[in-house]
């Protein structure tokens, strides 16, 4: 019997919610519904997309119904495109037809995208719905489903409408990882790098060995077929959405004043230049995760070049990076485009760059832009592009 780790979350002035992580995590959906939502609660919609259904739809379902709910599901389309008010409007349409009521719940299962279009949906029908998070992506284990933030794209951005709303519990089943396209682990990996970069160094190292030993594993392929890593993986997943709900419960809405080293800002570390490398390949070339990994890159080589951060842990950064996998090349990219998309970084604060910068591993310190040369910028832009573009490596 796997074991099963639990890290509770405790966002300031509402409930305490709790993080379930396991192996076979799934098989606890219909206990973990049972035990948070209310007594009468009847209804249950599952939110998912297609192809996470057809891997674990029916055995979510089933616990489910095994524990006394009334389950139908709603698919929605896959990808970011699909993650907008349009689906959401046809996600309430269907929670409506199904008569849930306000103590009934909806379960998301699937990756980010379905997590944050549900507990939108499930914020906002009723003013506010219990919802369960059930995250199958890397990515959204570690840093979508923790935290209550929760939106839709609009024509003008990326999450431009949205609520807060924290899901009654999460469940997270390790063994989902295991058809997950290695794209999407690289992109899980590089912002499980980010929150140890900024967290902590013991979580940066732990990261650390589990990619050191899950590379040296390649061969079996798959996180799960990696024998006897099962516990170590949750363990780790644990550490990170303690991590995560840490800093969230502490700053929940993101205080747009606070530039300390524990503010939810931190979390943005990497996402200056990411948001830059996403914008100016219009989306199309690298999963966010990945330019994440470029991005971290290029906040600690600014950090290095203002004397701020010592050459070796910019190092331990590159070599942790180059271990999440292989990222798509970025040296081919039009340096000045890259750099006046930066400077108009939509989290800017009175039209200036905020930069979360690194002193060391496990410590960041947010740099208004203006205090920054614009050739330390534009240097530390080359360095970083040029870091992981040129590792042609097999292997991954
Ligand atoms: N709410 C937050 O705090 C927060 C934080 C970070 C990111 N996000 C949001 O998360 C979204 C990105 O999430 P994501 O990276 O999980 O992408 P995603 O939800 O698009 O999932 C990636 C792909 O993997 C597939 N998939 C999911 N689970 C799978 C599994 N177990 N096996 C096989 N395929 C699977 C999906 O169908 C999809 O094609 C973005 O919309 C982003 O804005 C939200
Ligand atoms: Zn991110």
């Amino acid at each position: 019997m796997k074991q099963m780790q639990r890290v509770s979350v405790r966002p300031r002035g509402r409930e305490n919610y709790e993080i379930e992580i396991g192996a076979n995590a799934l098989d606890s959906v219909g206990r973990v519904a049972r035990h948070t939502l209310a007594p009468h609660a009847r209804r249950i919609v599952v939110v998912s997309n297609a192809r996470v259904f057809s891997l674990y739809g029916a055995g979510v379902v089933r616990d489910l119904r095994a524990a006394g709910f009334n389950i139908s599901h709603w698919l929605m389309g896959e990808g970011e495109r699909h993650k907008n008010l349009r689906t959401a409007e046809r996600a309430l349409a269907f929670f409506s037809a199904c008569k849930l009521e306000r103590t009934d719940a909806v379960v998301a299962l699937g990756g980010g995208v379905v997590g944050d279009l549900a507990g939108f949906a499930a914020a906002v029908y009723l003013r506010g719905i219990p919802f369960l998070q059930v995250p199958t992506t890397l990515l959204a284990q570690i840093d979508a489903s923790v935290g209550g933030k929760t939106a839709v794209n609009t024509r003008d951005g990326k999450n431009l409408i949205g609520a807060f709303h924290q899901p009654r519990a999460v469940v997270i089943s390790t063994e989902t990882l295991s058809t997950l396209p290695p794209r999407e682990l690289t992109a899980g990996w590089c912002e499980a790098i980010k929150q140890g970069a900024v967290g902590s160094r013991r979580l940066f190292e732990q990261t650390r060995r589990f990619l050191i030993a899950e590379r040296m594993n390649e061969t079996a392929r798959s996180l799960e077929r990696t024998h006897g890593r099962a516990d170590e993986l949750a363990g780790l997943i644990a550490a990170q959405c303690s991590f995560k709900a840490k800093i969230v419960a502490d700053d929940e809405r993101e205080d747009v004043g606070r530039t300390d080293a524990r503010s939810r800002r931190i979390l943005n570390f990497g996402h200056t230049a990411a948001h830059a490398l996403e914008a100016i390949t219009r989306y199309r070339r690298f999963r966010h995760g990945e330019a994440v990994g470029y991005g971290m890159l290029v906040a600690a080589e600014i950090s290095q070049r203002l004397g701020m951060l010592d050459a070796s842990e910019l190092e331990s950064l590159r070599v942790c990076v180059r271990l999440a996998g292989r990222l798509p090349r970025a040296d081919d990219l039009d340096e000045r485009a890259l750099l006046r998309s930066i400077a108009s970084d939509k989290k800017s604060v009175g039209g200036h760059v905020r930069w979360v910068l690194l002193e060391r591993i496990g410590r960041a310190r947010i740099v208004s832009g203006e205090q920054i040369p614009p050739r330390v910028v534009r240097c530390a832009l080359r360095a970083a592009l040029a870091a992981n573009s040129g590792d042609k490596s097999e292997g991954n």
